[in-house]
């Protein structure tokens, strides 16, 4: 892998666990991807604090889901729903991309490109820019001959000072599925989300970019898309945090997800050889 280093900018390692990962070092940021997932875990822009969550009690070996910075959902978002077996979320997450190219573009940002190989579902690619904002392309490409139905997110999870100080603006007046109350159907009013409790929200038909409000650390993520229809916000509170083998004790309150998706009612059907392209922009302000 090493062919694919970029002196003084990015180069290749083997994590504890035997995972690969690529570490990019640049005036701009500081950053990780694993090629598990092509799973990002971290992204921290120069001179600032890290804007990714990592649970300190994540697993980070073969076939394992990250907990923390940006999981890739797909091709279906939770459980799966076409009662074939299958992992919570896709096997995106836990499958091992390809790199496929490496790049510094002129203006210093390291650009890498992934690929997911076709399986049971059409393949994937992932184009992943590090900056001083991080760029994300997810492609979907149905090179199948009949019609290809799927579900993709990126799970971001955004590091906070204290989850109680938090808000999120973009998403009022949408109507959300909340599965904190057995998926009812709710309309979200003119108003920030907070999380108060456990807080897992579908939100349907909103392209709309997002904003997390951290008064504490006096700064502002702000997460941009395009092919993007659905945005969930979840943060899973004491008790279910408590429940999770992979959650460091009380971390629930340093993070929260804001994840550009297209879900449920969002799902995208594409006809054979039609390309469908998911994109999340976020940086500080
Ligand atoms: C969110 C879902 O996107 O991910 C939640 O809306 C889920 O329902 C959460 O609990 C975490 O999922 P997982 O599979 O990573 O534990």
């Amino acid at each position: 892998m090493d062919q694919s280093a970029i002196p003084n900018a990015l180069h290749f390692e083997t994590n504890p666990g035997g995972l690969a990962r690529a570490v990019i070092s640049t005036p701009l940021a500081e950053a990780e991807i694993y090629l598990q997932g092509a799973h990002v875990t971290q992204w921290t822009p120069k001179g600032k604090k890290p804007v990714l969550f990592m649970s300190s009690a994540s697993a980070l070996g073969p076939g394992k889901a990250i907990r923390g910075g940006i999981p890739i959902i797909f091709p279906w978002f939770g459980p799966r729903s076409d009662g074939k077996a299958g992992p919570a979320h896709g096997y995106a997450r836990t499958s091992l991309w390809t790199l496929e190219s490496t790049r510094l573009s002129t203006s210093g940002e390291v650009e890498l490109t992934f690929a997911l190989p076709a399986g049971e579902a059409p393949g994937a690619h992932l184009r992943v820019s590090f900056g001083e904002a991080l760029r994300m392309e997810l492609e979907v490409r149905n090179d199948s001959a009949s019609p290809f139905r799927f579900e993709d997110a990126f799970h971001s999870y955004f590091a906070v000072a204290e989850i109680g100080e938090v808000s999120v603006t973009g998403l009022e007046e949408t109507t959300y599925i909340d599965k904190t109350d057995s998926f009812a159907r709710k309309l979200h009013h003119a108003e920030p989300v907070r999380c108060t409790r456990e807080t897992d929200q579908l939100h349907l038909n909103t392209a709309a970019t997002c904003v997390v409000h951290d008064p504490v650390w006096n700064r502002r993520i702000v997460v941009e898309k395009t092919g993007s229809n659905s945005t969930v916000v979840w943060n899973p509170w004491s008790e279910k945090a408590a429940a999770m083998s992979d959650m460091g004790r009380d971390e629930w309150r340093q993070m929260i997800c804001v994840e550009s998706a297209n879900a449920a009612d969002n799902a995208i059907t594409l006809a054979p050889g039609a390309t469908h392209t998911l994109t999340a922009t976020i940086r500080l302000v």
